[in-house]
């Protein structure tokens, strides 16, 4: 496998606030990699510290093959960070911001129209171009953001919460952008909190919780971790009444069979699917914290 990000045992204290408590995690090249978990885990912390934005407490991590501490000007000629243009543009139009970042990647006049035109079309944005960015839509800022750091043709790609915000519609188109991105080679590391969103996006998700990784595979790997199926039963216009989750044995499935009884009033039908993602989620974190008051149970 080749490498495009390795973390060992990367550490991050805010004052006596441990936000990153030891994070290890290693992202192949041209992959999709999806850092998923709830508000204040420390996802921004990790990314920003991949990013050369902020610095570890301990640990070490790289990012290309450079070492975000030993060597951040390497790291930073790797990568791009969406959002960090997006305060720039407010009185240009599209193509004006992309046409000027462009100049300031080192583009020619020349170069720099073509490849922004290219940009617009690739990013949906041609229409928009002439008009001002402080008219655009939350999607199509969010667009223009990644074209403009597309224009650096980098390595890797930091996207914390892309989506964050957006209607179904400017989420699923910005799903193929990113898609499109790592078919083409640029290895992605996003931050959500849409379990969705990873189990259709990555190929390797991380949950994090807490500062710590509490799970981390692929969505199949995630989902096999809570074992069995779900049992669920819907009414007769198919909505849900009530789930439970098995085991995977005969007998948690008879238990959870009987439990359903009293509910299944006559247009009701069961049916039995595979664990989604927030299925797993629940699943870790309430582990953890029945990890926690169990240790807590026997320090007292
Ligand atoms: N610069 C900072 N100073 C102090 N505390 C911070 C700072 N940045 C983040 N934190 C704290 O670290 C925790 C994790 O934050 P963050 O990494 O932004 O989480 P996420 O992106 O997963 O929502 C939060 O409790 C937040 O308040
Ligand atoms: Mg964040």
């Amino acid at each position: 496998m080749n490498t495009a990000i390795d973390i060992r045992g990367l550490r991050k204290s805010f004052g006596s606030q441990t936000v990153l408590g030891g994070i290890d995690l290693s992202v192949a090249a041209g992959s999709i990699f999806a850092l998923l978990g709830p508000n204040g885990a420390g996802k921004t912390t990790l990314i920003n510290i991949l990013a050369t934005l902020s610095l570890p407490d301990a640990g070490t991590a790289s990012v290309a093959g450079h070492d975000v501490v030993r060597d951040a000007r390497g790291v930073r000629g790797a990568i791009s960070l969406t959002g960090q243009y997006a305060a720039v543009d407010e009185v240009l139009t599209g193509e004006e911001v992309l046409r000027m970042m462009a100049r300031l990647n080192g583009y020619t006049p020349v170069a720099g129209r073509t490849r922004s035109s290219e940009l617009l079309a690739r990013f949906e944005l041609t229409d928009a171009a002439r008009k001002l960015v402080k008219t655009y839509s939350g999607g199509m800022r969010r667009r223009l953001d990644l074209a403009i750091s597309l224009l650096a043709n980098p390595a890797v790609i930091f996207l914390d919460e892309p989506t964050t915000g957006l209607d179904t519609r400017s989420r699923q188109s910005l799903w193929e952008i990113i898609n499109g991105l790592a078919a083409g080679g640029t290895t992605v590391f996003l931050t959500t909190q849409y379990l969705e969103e990873a189990d259709v996006l990555a190929d390797r998700i991380g949950v994090i919780n807490e500062g710590v990784i509490v799970a981390e595979g692929t969505a199949a790997e995630l989902k096999a971790r809570i074992g069995g199926d779900v049992v669920e039963l819907r009414d007769a216009s198919d909505e849900l009444v009530r789930e439970i989750p098995t085991d995977g044995t005969v007998h948690g499935l008879r238990a959870a069979i009987d439990q359903l009884d009293a509910l299944a009033v006559p247009g009701t039908h069961v049916s039995i699917r595979k664990p989604s993602l927030d299925d797993v989620f629940l699943a870790l974190t309430a582990h953890d914290s029945q990890l926690e008051s169990n240790l807590e149970g026997a320090r007292s």
